[in-house]
């Protein structure tokens, strides 16, 4: 692994594109001051130039050279998140390229948790600019193997550190205004933001995050496979409908065991963190299996299923 991650800051210098873990979901790095590395992320991706990109930092004290005028409750957030799932939207400095930050006068920073993808940082010595390893709009790849098999031979190289921990994409919070705004719930909560900075952090507003995070335009994360959400009292009859119209259905449950109706079930965790955690690599299972449908059972409406329930949300509006 050492000599991996060598070679991966060696490509990271050499203005290549880099696949690597972070405790989220794997990301697809370049060199986040070289602005041709950079397009070459948005080329395999085919993502539309105008969403930003996350710059990934070795430490805190990166934010000087890639924020200004910096609130206090950044230093804060990043004392006691980082390293870890959290990214803060922060005015840029002018060192940020535009081709990162979609022209906005913003830009999105995070230290990540996970020991590979830090030591490629430090090795690199500098910022790496990274989204999510897949195509645009899909879902995000929690393996080296999901990378391989939606980009292959696109990257330049692929940095496999397992499976990722968390398995949803990080927490945004923007601290561009007064306000703090949470963008993208995450696996650091409302509640923990709360209380780390003495006031209360809520979610913005759907306009808002249309204009500031296009990344979270409501049809995101989402299977090639139509996929629907219904609540746990309708699903059994909703299995039969699907079924009575000839459809092959895969099932994702995270309660109920109906397995006396015959259509194929993954079952996921009742826990918010475990079902998080395996979300993805089951709606790759599912779409690889190439059902007609997806059903999935509702999750509970309590705040511990704030992530999951907009990520599913959004990969089911995808389909309508
Ligand atoms: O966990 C994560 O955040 C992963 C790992 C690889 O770090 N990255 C990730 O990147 O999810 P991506 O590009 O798939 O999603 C980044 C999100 C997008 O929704 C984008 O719109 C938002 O961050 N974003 C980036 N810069 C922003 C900015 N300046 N203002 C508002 N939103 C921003
Ligand atoms: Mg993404």
């Amino acid at each position: 692994m050492r000599e991996d991650i060598a070679r991966a800051a060696g490509c990271l210098r050499a203005g290549l594109v880099v696949a690597f873990p972070t405790e989220t979901v794997y990301g697809l790095g370049a060199d986040a001051l070289n602005p041709r590395a950079v397009a070459r992320i948005f080329a395999i991706k085919r993502r539309p130039p105008d969403h930003p990109l996350i710059v990934h930092l070795p430490d805190a004290s990166y934010l000087e050279r890639w924020a200004r005028d910096i609130p206090d409750a950044a230093y804060r957030l990043a004392e006691k998140f980082w390293p870890g799932p959290l990214t803060l939207i922060l005015k840029r400095a002018r060192i940020v390229p535009d081709s990162i930050t979609g022209g906005q006068d913003s830009v999105g920073l995070r230290v990540p948790g996970h020991p590979v993808a830090l030591a490629l940082l430090q090795q690199f010595g500098g910022a790496v600019a990274a989204p999510s390893a897949n195509r645009f709009g899909h879902v995000s790849p929690t393996t080296a193997q999901h990378v391989r098999d939606e980009l292959g031979e696109e990257v330049d190289m692929i940095l496999d550190g397992g499976p990722c921990r968390v398995g949803l994409e990080s927490t945004i919070v923007s601290l561009l205004d007064a306000q703090p705004v949470i963008l993208r719930p995450g696996a650091i909560s409302p509640p923990q933001l709360s209380a780390a900075l003495g006031v209360a952090v809520g979610l913005g507003g759907v306009e808002e995050k249309r204009l500031r995070a296009p990344g979270l335009l409501a049809a995101h994360y989402a299977p090639s496979t139509p996929l629907c959400i219904a609540a746990r009292e309708n699903l059994e009859q909703q299995i039969r409908a699907l079924l009575a119209q000839n459809k092959r259905v895969a099932v994702i449950a995270c309660t109920q065991r109906m397995e006396i109706i015959p259509a194929h079930y993954y079952f996921l965790s009742s826990d918010p963190v475990s079902y998080a955690h395996d979300l993805y690599a089951t709606l790759r299972a599912a779409d690889a299996a190439r059902y007609d449908v997806l059903l999935l059972e509702a999750v509970p409406e309590d705040e511990a299923w704030l992530a999951v329930r907009d990520r599913l949300t959004r990969a089911a509006q995808a389909h309508q």
